[in-house]
């Protein structure tokens, strides 16, 4: 299948780690023109390097999500450097791991400003290019757990739950630009933002370890997910492949919940 991704410019959010920095991966091996954008840029020229090695154009921009005016300067930034926007992948997020009732709203801010508002910020500054151009594609990540919920994980819940819900909306405003809208639900991927909660393990000692083992047996497919299984549908999703797909928040899961 040609994803005819050659030349296209791709914004991603949260593009220097874990999900984002696969889906970057992928679509540099697709020739796509990248602007990995992300508040953390400490390995960003490692990031970029190995973009450029894998067939891409890659750039960066500093950018934290919950500044309205530095995501305004992204879309300048995208503007003057590349000249267009294709493809907007926003998979900056934190993830917040405690019981509700346990919680305080100053760990609540954080996952509402980024996952939620910063979001917003993103598709705000970003999408107007696409009107302009009438046609585009932007693919918010959200989470499984928006959709079956999880212990210790309601107000991240909640987060995602907003984005799937602003994705189905917002795709009904752009339909008439061309402009596709779609989210995506993983379930437990294996990146920074997760292993952590594996205490830190390698990939080699992970198949042997005990948590993961325990989270394993509620997926029929019988592992968690690797970034490469979250990007592949990501990139699918920024391809001209899916043309047809809008307003939908896609899963991908390996089947949780359903043992
Ligand atoms: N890993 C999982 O199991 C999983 C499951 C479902 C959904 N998700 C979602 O996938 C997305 C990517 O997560 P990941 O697992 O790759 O995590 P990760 O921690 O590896 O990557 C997240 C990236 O977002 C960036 N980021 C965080 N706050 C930011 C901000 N304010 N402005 C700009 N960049 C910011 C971080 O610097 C980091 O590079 C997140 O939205 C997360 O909620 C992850």
């Amino acid at each position: 299948m040609d994803l005819a991704l050659q030349e296209k410019v791709v914004i991603i959010t949260g593009g220097a780690s874990g999900i984002g920095r696969e889906t970057a991966r992928q679509m540099a091996r697709e020739g796509a023109r990248l602007i990995i954008a992300d508040r953390d840029t400490d390995n960003i020229e490692s990031v970029l390097e190995e973009l450029r090695d894998l067939g891409g154009t890659a750039e960066a921009f500093k950018l934290d999500v919950r500044d309205y005016e530095n995501c305004q300067q992204l879309a300048a930034f995208a503007r003057t450097t590349f000249g267009a926007v294709h493809v907007l992948v926003a998979s900056a997020g934190v993830m917040e791991n405690s019981f509700f009732l346990d919680s305080k709203p100053d760990a609540w801010d954080p996952v509402i400003g980024i996952n939620v508002l910063g979001l917003l910020n993103v598709n705000h500054a970003i999408a107007p290019i696409m009107v302009e151009q009438n046609s585009g594609s932007i693919i918010n990540v959200a989470s499984e757990v928006a959709k079956v919920g999880e212990k210790r994980m309601a107000v991240y819940a909640a987060s995602k739950g907003a984005v799937v819900s602003f994705t189905k909306a917002f795709s009904l405003e752009m339909g008439r630009f061309n402009v596709r809208v779609n989210a995506i639900c993983p379930a437990i991927t294996m990146t920074p933002m997760t292993t952590a909660a594996f205490g830190g393990i390698s990939e080699a000692e992970r198949l042997t370890h005990p948590h993961y083992l325990a989270a394993t047996k509620l997926y029929p497919l019988g592992r968690l997910g690797d970034p490469e299984d979250i990007a592949a549908m990501i990139t699918f999703l920024a391809s001209p492949q899916s043309s047809w797909t809008t307003g939908q928040a896609i899963s991908v899961n390996g089947g949780f919940g359903r043992s």
